[in-house]
């Protein structure tokens, strides 16, 4: 039977995508190197393989042993502020070894691939909702790395057989409503986590900048539940194995905004887990953070209108209760 491998399937949005994956009867393989995802996190009926995803002798050592028909690209550095001091590592890690990836599935027939990206590319747009066209203009290395990835593969699709779609993530939350998984890492500093860790024991949560450009002032994301954000996954590997039975739609990569279409700021965020948890919860402001962006919010038209993506879990509510759920089991 074809297989899938998800490159990252041991951290946060890959090991839910395993799991959507496995629920709807896939096979799968997993290439991780652990450096932020946890062993624990990849579930009993997948193939493990822990390793670098661009690493030449891992991957011939896959591909021969099992008959290989995606590949979804999770793994990367992932931490925008870092990648500021960090740039040479993350256009290491984010481009230049996702090529390496790509030219060897190229090699190896590889049907379809699907590459994690960022609303990160579009940087601070000139208006908040951004459709697949707007403008890119990254802010950081973070963005640029993954932006410079993109390009690639649009460079790359017309020379080869693979399938590509692009999906740029917008902010990614919660956690699988079943408990099977959730966020790995307990130094993770996005805002739910934080958050949730401030809650769960009782600490001072700081906003970073209250001078932005918006309603009250704190920044403005729109905040994706990770359960939606895996079955769009699975979604778009059905819509690219449909997309190549019409002749002339191959190889041009086809590109997603994943996202909700509607945004919470932070102020709004903390007033919502105040209500779920009937508590005040203690926070202070802080000064911006480099590589923030003001206020952010995804045109959906082509994840819902193309892909006939449904969301199933789009409530503030469910969001932080999932998360939070999850923190607490691993604090326990
Ligand atoms: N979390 C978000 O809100 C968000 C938003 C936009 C885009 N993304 C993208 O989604 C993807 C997954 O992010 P995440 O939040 O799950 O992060 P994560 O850190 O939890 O997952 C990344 C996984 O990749 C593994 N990894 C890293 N480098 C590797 C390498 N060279 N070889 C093998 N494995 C490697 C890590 O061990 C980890 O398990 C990333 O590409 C990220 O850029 C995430």
């Amino acid at each position: 039977m074809k297989k899938v491998i998800i490159t990252g399937g041991a951290g946060y949005i890959g090991s839910h995508i395993c799991y959507e994956l496995l629920d709807n009867n896939y096979k799968i393989i997993i290439i991780d190197n652990l450096s932020t995802g946890q062993k624990k996190l990849v579930p009993e009926d997948s193939f493990f393989y822990k390793g670098d995803f661009s690493d030449p002798e891992l991957l011939n050592k896959i591909f021969n042993d099992h008959e290989i028909d995606s590949v979804i690209h999770c793994a990367a550095l992932i931490d925008a502020s870092d990648s500021l001091n960090k740039p040479i590592e993350y256009y290491r890690e984010n481009a230049a070894k996702t090529m390496n990836l790509i030219a060897f599935c190229a090699n190896r027939n590889l049907s379809k691939f699907l590459f994690s990206s960022t609303a990160a590319v579009y940087g601070n747009p000139e208006s908040a909702e951004v459709d697949e066209e707007t403008y890119c203009a990254p802010i950081t290395p973070y963005g640029s790395s993954k932006f410079m990835a993109e390009k690639f593969i649009y460079d790359f699709a017309p020379c080869t057989s693979i399938n590509f779609g692009i999906m740029r993530y917008f902010n990614v939350a919660g956690a699988d409503p079943k408990g099977r998984t959730g966020q790995p890492n307990r130094n993770a500093t996005n805002v739910f986590s934080s958050l949730c860790r401030a809650i769960l024991h009782e600490q001072e949560f700081t906003i970073y900048g209250n001078d932005y450009n918006t309603d009250d002032g704190t920044c403005v994301r729109d905040f994706i539940h990770v359960s939606d954000l895996a079955s769009a996954h699975r979604i778009f590997l059905e819509y690219l194995d449909n997309k190549q039975e019409k002749p002339n739609c191959k190889n041009t990569p086809f590109l997603i905004n994943c996202g909700y279409g509607h945004g919470f700021s932070i102020l709004e965020l903390i007033n919502a887990a105040e209500s779920l948890i009937t508590k005040k919860i203690q926070y202070k402001f802080g000064e911006r953070r480099n590589g923030d962006i003001e206020k952010i919010i995804a045109s959906t038209d082509k994840i819902r209108g193309n892909l006939l993506w449904k969301p199933q879990h789009d409530n503030l509510s469910e969001l932080i209760k999932t998360s939070l759920e999850w923190e607490r089991n691993i604090s326990d």
